[in-house]
């Protein structure tokens, strides 16, 4: 098989833009084992002998599983709670509901543009991510949209701005107070009142059906707000990098149909994953394959960037952006980069939507251009990366 270093046609093409930071700052947990083949990560996300793992899910308090979100729960408890939630991302919700909230979106964020000239792309896509996930979570009767994107903002930028030391976790815990009790009184508590009156199909609807407390209901929807608004965000804008840099890859997302241009956002997020680590660790023996066996209590940290080029399911130049790779190889479009197994993503197809909405009304607009790229920087907390300071310009309307 030719390796990524050796192909004689595209002497080594690496296409990534978060590769190299990543490779510098990439930090499995300690004592976890690094699985990089493809066959085994596979087999470790969707072995039921697991149990969800990684820094901040060993330390929740299993013994009361209703209050914790279920990203922590495993087993029978997760499957039921998922299943609550599972008719939100469905195809049919997607196609009847959701669209029509990001072409709104859309119109809302065209429209500040042409009037702007210019503005900062990251900015341009929270609005889009924020919007679509708050319409999931049912976090629609706020005082303006922009003013819940600005508050979810605060409580979730915390943990980045911690310092470390005892009064590091001071300030933490005084900021995290304030700015989720700002966000419980603007955002979620008017929301619930609306939802005890007329139930909507949302997340806080089932929440209040099962009788969830206050606290439960907090950790999950600002879990939904981490797991679905902050990834988009930064995927849209690496999407739209790629395609502003690459003439022919532009014209052929503008000109294909909806298939294909989903093939070329899957395989971005293959090279680029914006979640890199997934952590498990073993309840039982788990036999995964390449001979990566776990023994009970061990823990097992899969390498997202490193499966999603594993040349055994990528063929050969595993770090070319290669639209027609998953095809081929006969895989899924995205690799692991959604996960895999109980715990995978529920949003993925959510995200592709918004994602393909986003950039394909983008990239008609008249003059659109790029002012300046971003820069890439990485996330400790989230281990990924944050595009930031990439603006975008078009003609007036
Ligand atoms: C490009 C965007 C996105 C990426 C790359 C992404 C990635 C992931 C990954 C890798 C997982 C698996 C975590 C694990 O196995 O431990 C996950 C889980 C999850 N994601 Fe996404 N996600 C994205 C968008 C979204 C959106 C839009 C939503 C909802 C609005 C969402 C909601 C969730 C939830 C609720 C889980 C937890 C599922 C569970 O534990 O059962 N995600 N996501």
């Amino acid at each position: 098989m030719t390796t990524a270093t050796a192909c004689p046609v595209h002497q080594g093409r690496d296409d990534r833009k978060s590769g190299a930071l990543a490779e510098a700052h990439l930090a499995p947990q300690k004592g976890a084992r690094l699985v990089t083949s493809f066959a085994a990560g596979r087999d470790i996300l969707r072995s039921a002998r697991v149990r969800q793992a990684g820094s901040t899910a060993e330390a929740v308090d299993l013994s009361k599983p209703d209050e914790i979100s279920f990203f922590f729960l495993d087993g029978e408890l997760h499957r039921k709670r998922r299943a609550a939630v599972a008719g939100l991302f469905a195809p049919k919700a997607i196609v009847t509901r959701h669209r029509v909230v990001m072409e709104r979106t859309m119109d809302k964020i065209v429209a500040r543009l042409q009037a702007q000239g210019s503005a900062a792309l990251d900015e341009l896509s929270w609005i889009m991510a924020v919007d679509v996930a708050a319409e999931i979570i049912g976090l629609t009767d706020s005082d303006s949209s922009e003013n819940l994107a600005l508050r979810v903002k605060r409580v979730l930028d915390s943990s980045i701005e911690r310092k470390p030391g005892r009064l590091g976790n001071l300030v933490f815990n005084l900021k995290m107070l304030l700015r989720v009790s700002r966000f419980y009184r603007h955002d979620m508590a008017p929301a619930i009142a609306a939802r005890r009156k007329a139930p909507r199909e949302d997340v806080i609807s089932t929440m209040i059906e099962a009788n969830f407390s206050k606290k439960t209901m907090i950790m999950e929807c600002l879990s939904y707000g981490g797991a679905g608004m902050m990834t988009t965000r930064e995927f849209i804008v690496m999407c739209a990098w790629h395609l502003f840099e690459k003439q022919a890859l532009r014209e052929r997302f503008l000109g294909g149909p909806e298939e294909d241009q989903f093939a070329i956002l899957e395989e971005i997020l293959r090279l680029e994953p914006v979640a890199s680590l997934l952590h498990r660790r073993a309840a039982e023996p788990v036999e995964a394959a390449d001979g990566q066996t776990l023994a009970p209590g061990e823990l097992a940290c899969v390498s997202l960037r490193a499966v999603n080029t594993d040349e055994a399911i990528t063929g050969a130049c595993p770090y070319e952006l290669d639209p027609d790779r998953a095809k081929r190889m006969k895989v899924n479009g995205p690799y692991l980069s959604f996960g895999d197994g109980p715990h995978r993503c529920p949003g993925a197809q959510v995200a592709l939507h918004e994602t393909r909405l986003f950039l394909e009304r983008m990239f008609r607009l008249p003059g659109i251009r790029l002012l300046s790229e971003p820069t890439v920087s990485w996330n400790p907390f989230i281990q990924g990366y944050e595009l930031r300071g990439a603006r975008i310009a078009c003609d007036p309307a």
